[in-house]
């Protein structure tokens, strides 16, 4: 059955554009949960922007479906996995100066480096997922440095601009299904997801989760904005805050 991970990460850029307590990723992780999330997810960024140690050590202890952590394949973010021991661990490639995760992991360019990351975190346990570009010489790669599973970027998808070329994206995201379930990789599969392109997606043969998080954040600010002011003026009225 296909399953959604939740990303909380805008969560926490939220908070951290006035560094204080809220609102709580750790919470949101809990709130989604409750809402029927099969999983959480969280990039700890190299630059700490938005999700910082603080929250992976209190996610691992509270977390009660799974726990995705993603993270660069650096040395600092090898021992912060080993030591938080997430459910599963998704390397994605990180620029500094990008707004997001702007393409997939070149597996195929670093091959050496990869399978040795890979090896390091699967004896320990922990299963790695390779965010890779729907493309056959990757996913071939990510077979090759042995890897459980891919996690396949539907940005290009996405962010398609017309009908014509978003169904030439999700032709490619079909061919790279049959291709890594042919090697034996688990599909996982995210970035850019919405209410209006989702379902194409979670059609798609032998994806297991799909991993959202800016649209579900997106439509709970404004979803819950009324309750919000209305509880508000209440408690300047010195009536019951939250
Ligand atoms: N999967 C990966 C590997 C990501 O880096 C991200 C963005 O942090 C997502 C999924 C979720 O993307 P979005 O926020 O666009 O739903």
């Amino acid at each position: 059955m296909l399953t959604l991970g939740v990303n909380i990460d805008h969560v926490a850029t939220l908070r951290q554009a006035r560094r204080t307590v809220e609102p709580d990723p750790v919470t949101a992780a809990l709130l989604a949960e409750l809402a029927g999330a099969d999983g959480i997810t969280a990039h700890l960024r190299e630059d700490r922007r938005h999700i910082q140690e603080r929250d992976i050590h209190l996610l691992r202890q509270t977390v009660r479906t799974h726990l995705n952590l993603e993270m660069a394949a650096t040395p600092e973010m090898l021992a912060i996995a080993l030591a938080v021991k997430p459910d599963y661990v998704t390397l994605v490639p990180e620029k500094r100066e990008e707004v997001t995760t702007e393409g997939g992991l070149d597996v195929a360019g670093n091959l050496e480096r990869l399978q040795r990351m890979v090896y390091d975190l699967q004896s320990a346990k922990i299963p790695v997922s390779l965010f890779i570009d729907p493309e056959p010489q990757q996913i071939e790669a990510a077979a090759k440095v042995e890897a459980k599973f891919i996690e396949l970027h539907t940005g290009r998808y996405a962010d398609a601009p017309t009908a014509e070329d978003q169904a030439q994206e999700l032709g490619a995201l079909q061919q790279s299904c049959d291709q890594a379930l042919s090697l034996g990789l688990r599909i996982n599969a995210g970035h850019g997801l919405t209410y209006w392109n989702v379902y194409d997606v979670a059609c798609l043969p032998g994806v297991e989760e799909l991993n959202i998080g800016h649209s579900i954040i997106s439509r709970a600010v404004l979803v819950g904005l009324e309750r919000a002011v209305r509880e508000m003026k209440l408690a300047m009225l010195g009536q019951v805050a939250p």
